[in-house]
């Protein structure tokens, strides 16, 4: 599903920035850019962010997300 259409952005994209460490709206915007331009997005993004919380998230690792696109 294309979550951010101003960056075409899906949700796998940013399901994976979250398990590379993303831990907030603004470390999946610097990943991908998602949610850095409109904003329209930012609910689902909040919503994906709160399901790894969910899952254990906020986990030990510190790995900074890499560029991905
Ligand atoms: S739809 Fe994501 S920033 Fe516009």
């Amino acid at each position: 599903m294309l979550v951010c259409h101003c960056y075409a952005v899906n949700e796998a994209v940013i399901r994976e920035c979250i398990a590379r460490g993303a831990r907030d709206e603004d470390d999946v915007a610097a990943a991908c850019g998602a949610g850095s331009c409109c904003g329209s997005c930012m609910p689902t993004i909040w919503r994906l962010l709160g399901e790894g919380a969910e899952d254990g998230w906020p986990c030990q690792a510190s790995a900074r997300v890499v560029q991905s696109r």
